[in-house]
């Protein structure tokens, strides 16, 4: 049910133009996404929330004062030694492990083995390792082939293994390891043994190829941030505790990208970095985590689709103190949750990295305090690909009554077009007055004027962009001023005054 669910929600993004395959007419591209133009529409209203409540309206402190944080867009190529301070060039890595056979390359961290023990009457034998791929589907995945390899071997019952009775490739000896029947093949032993790969993408900049010219597109968009931390404190008379937000592109290549734009390989963040006191860090993290959820929830999002998942001691990275994620229930994580946004204790580790390997000062004076020290970091860092595939979910309504089977109910802030503006038939001077008020419209919401088809289509197009309202100008206009509104949650139509649209729209999207 939620695999289907998935794959109707990627059909709809398609057919509706959320979101495309990259490259699609030349086969795709595995793990690029485009984004249409309902989907950048949507987009951009998640980013602009976002920018508004971090940079331009950013929350009231613990301590009842507004809090400063300034925006930043800085470059997606940086000096390479950028990542060589951050640890990325040392320590981006996953463990990945290769099929010779299908050349297909999998996460060492998702792949699971079990033994397949066919039973006839009392005897039992093993017929070998089958691995599948982590996740809801994995015990079906394992039945499937491994009923096959019972009925090759004579027949007889398949004794369907225990989610514990799964273990991790990457945990096995590399003797059982090479034993295994990989995830797409039938052949054993096709699998090669994990192996460390870096997740940056590597190009070149200037005409001469070689190491020294060697650059690397940004696996986060955070590092841009501590590397404009000086020209900031120098330029914009800010005093610590403030933030500093940047929204943009980041690059990982996944070794599995999957799950729609979940985990692609090109995609959007939204980070922000907090610098604190040391003392007042712990803090700071309690505030940014109920923060961060706040504004999720304030998307729209139902808040028994949310949780907080603290990392455990042994998932933190080494100069961590702490990091909470903010996780959602995505239909392929039903009933469990997974990563939409970290929010980090980082410490002091960027920093004192940046000013060991460029010398350059980077320790703050704090004058209230009167001391030098390196400011602590407390780091949101969210999805912005990733809220979008949420927001896709969460409006994912199926509802059989109407003609578009599937209605999109977006909270009407975020959705990408506000309204349908429709002339129930082209004469009798219904479409100049729909052009008159879509022209009047247009200039503060999105809106799309649309006067072909039948009604009941053109209904059906906006239940699946998701549009919150259609006006409809018929017969009735003329005579009395009155449209049609149409509710998309609802599918109840009731009528008002042509002249009260705007207000209407005002008062139930805001503006
Ligand atoms: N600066 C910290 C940092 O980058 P992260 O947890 O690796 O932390 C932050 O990334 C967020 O970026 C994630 O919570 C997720 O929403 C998003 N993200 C990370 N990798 C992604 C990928 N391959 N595709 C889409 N979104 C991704």
């Amino acid at each position: 049910m939620a695999e289907n669910v998935m794959e109707e929600i990627v059909a709809l993004c398609k057919r509706r133009g959320f979101v495309y395959p990259a490259s699609e007419i030349y086969g795709g591209i595995n793990g690029f996404w485009d984004y249409g133009p309902l989907g950048v529409q949507l987009k951009n209203n998640i980013r602009d929330s976002w920018w508004k409540t971090m940079v331009e309206c950013p929350p009231i402190g613990p301590d009842g004062h507004p809090i400063c944080i300034v925006g930043l867009d800085s470059s997606i190529i940086q000096n390479p030694k950028t990542w060589v301070a951050s640890g990325h060039v040392g320590g981006f890595n996953d463990p990945m492990v290769d099929c010779r056979e299908t050349k297909s390359r999998y996460r060492a961290d998702h792949i699971k083995c079990a033994q397949v023990v066919q039973a006839k009457g009392e005897e039992k034998h093993d017929l070998g390792w089958l691995a599948v791929l982590e996740g809801d589907q994995m015990i079906v995945d394992f039945e499937k082939r491994a009923k096959k390899l019972v009925k090759k071997a004579g027949g007889g019952e398949l004794i369907t293994p225990e989610f514990d009775d799964f273990h991790l490739f990457m945990n096995m000896t590399p003797e059982i390891q090479q034993q295994v029947t990989g995830p797409d093949t039938k052949t054993p032993g096709t699998l090669t043994e994990p192996r460390m790969f870096n997740l940056m993408f590597e190009s070149y900049a200037g005409a001469i190829q070689d190491e020294s010219s060697k650059v690397y597109l940004r696996p986060e968009t955070a590092q841009g941030i501590f590397l404009n931390f000086k020209n900031t404190v120098d330029t914009m008379r800010v005093k610590i505790p403030f933030g500093i937000a940047q929204i943009g592109k980041a690059f990982r290549n996944e070794v599995t990208p999957r799950n729609f734009i979940f985990r692609s390989r090109e995609f959007e963040q939204m980070e922000m970095e907090w610098f604190c006191p040391p003392d007042d860090a712990r803090q700071w993290y309690d505030f940014w985590k109920q923060q961060r959820m706040d504004w999720w929830l304030s998307l729209g999002i139902k808040k028994e689709n949310l949780i907080f998942r603290d990392h455990d001691d042994d998932e933190l990275a080494h100069y961590s103190k702490a990091c909470v994620d903010v996780e959602y229930k995505y239909p392929f994580t039903a009933p469990g949750f997974g990563e939409l946004e970290g929010i980090a204790h980082r410490g002091c580790f960027d920093l004192t990295q940046h000013k060991e390997h460029s010398k350059a000062k980077l320790e703050y004076f704090d004058q209230q305090r009167n001391e030098r020290y390196i400011p602590h970091v407390i780091e949101p860092a969210g999805g912005l690909t990733r809220g979008l595939l949420v927001l896709l979910c969460e409006a994912y309504t199926i509802d059989e009554s109407r003609p578009s089977k599937v209605v999109m109910k977006f909270d009407p802030k975020m959705a990408p077009v506000k309204a349908g503006i429709f002339p129930l038939v082209n004469k009798d001077g219904m479409p100049e007055i729909a052009e008159k008020l879509y022209l009047e419209l247009r200039s503060k919401y999105v809106c799309q004027f649309d006067s072909k088809q039948s009604i009941g289509k053109r209904y059906a197009r906006m239940d699946e962009a998701g549009a919150p309202y259609c006006f409809t100008i018929d017969g009735q206009t003329k005579e009395d001023n009155t449209v049609t509104v149409r509710d998309r949650d609802t599918a109840e139509q009731s009528r008002i005054s042509i002249d009260k649209v705007a207000g209407f729209l005002a008062e139930k999207i805001g503006k």
